[in-house]
C-alpha cells in the first residue's frame, strides 16, 4: 500500500467514527508527531501491545476489494505477568464489497458484530486438520446466542445490531453490503504474529510504499517513533 492511502484512510476512520457517534480513545488521536510529544514511559501498555491503527490490504495489493481498517482498542499478551489481560476488543471498519479474505485464528475466538451501516455478510467453513477448507462438514454458530446452521461456504448476513461468535479454526471471510459497515470485534487475546491462518497466500500486513510523510504511524510502526 501506499503511504498516502493509509494516510487517508486514517483520516476517513475517524470521520466515519464520528458520524456513527462513537467516540475513541485519546492514542487514536495521536499522529506521528504528537506521539514523539508524549510521556512514552506512560504509554507502555499502548506501544507494547501494539493497541491503535491498523490499515492492511493482506498484502493484495488493492485495498478498495481486499482490505480491512481496524483500530485495536484493547489487548492483552498470551502468557504475560505484564500484561494478564485475556481479551481484546478492536473497531473494524469495512467499505462496501470490501473483502477480508478467509482465514481462521489458531487459539482464537472471536466475536465479529455488525454495529451499523450496511449488511455484513459471511462465509464460514471448518479447517480440517491440514487446515484445509472442508467442504463437506456443516457449521454451527451461534448468533446473538441463538444457533444457527450453514453448509460450508453458504453466506451468513448479519444485519446492523447482530453479531456472529467464531470458534477457533472456523474459516471465515466476510464484506459489506448495501452500505459501509461499522463492525467490533471482541475476542480472547489477539496474536497476529502466529495465530492467522489464510488460506490464500497474502499476509496479515502490507508492504509500505513512502510516497508521503508518515501523518499516522500504525500500530506495528511505534519502533519509527524516532524517524521522522
Ligand atoms: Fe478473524
Amino acid at each position: 500500500m501506499k503511504r498516502s492511502q493509509i494516510n487517508y484512510a486514517i483520516d476517513k476512520a475517524h470521520a466515519i467514527a464520528e458520524t456513527f457517534r462513537v467516540c475513541l480513545p485519546e492514542f487514536a488521536f495521536f499522529t506521528a508527531d504528537a506521539w514523539r510529544k508524549q510521556p512514552l514511559e506512560e504509554w507502555g501498555e499502548v506501544l507494547d501491545l501494539q493497541l491503535g491503527w491498523d490499515i492492511t490490504d493482506f498484502g493484495r495489493g488493492d485495498f478498495g476489494k481486499v482490505g480491512l481498517t481496524l483500530l485495536t482498542l484493547r489487548n492483552g499478551a498470551l502468557n504475560s505477568t505484564a500484561y494478564p489481560k485475556p481479551y481484546a476488543e478492536k473497531m473494524l471498519q469495512i467499505q462496501q464489497e470490501q473483502q477480508t479474505p478467509w482465514h481462521f485464528h489458531r487459539h482464537k475466538m472471536e466475536d465479529i458484530l455488525n454495529r451499523g451501516g450496511g449488511d455484513l455478510c459471511m462465509q464460514l467453513g471448518w479447517a480440517t486438520n491440514e487446515a484445509l477448507f472442508d467442504e463437506r462438514r456443516t457449521v454451527e454458530v451461534r448468533v446473538d446466542g441463538r444457533r444457527r446452521t450453514f453448509k460450508p461456504g453458504e453466506t451468513l448476513v448479519l444485519k446492523p445490531g447482530q453479531g456472529v461468535c467464531l470458534p477457533p479454526r472456523l474459516y471465515h471471510r466476510f464484506w459489506a453490503e448495501k452500505a459501509f459497515v461499522l463492525g467490533w470485534e471482541i475476542s480472547m487475546v489477539n496474536d497476529d504474529k502466529c495465530d492467522n491462518h489464510f488460506l490464500e497466500p497474502g499476509g496479515r500486513f502490507p508492504a509500505i510504499e513512502e510516497d508521503v510523510p508518515v501523518k499516522w504511524l500504525l500500530c506495528n510502526e511505534y519502533n519509527r517513533m524516532n524517524v521522522k
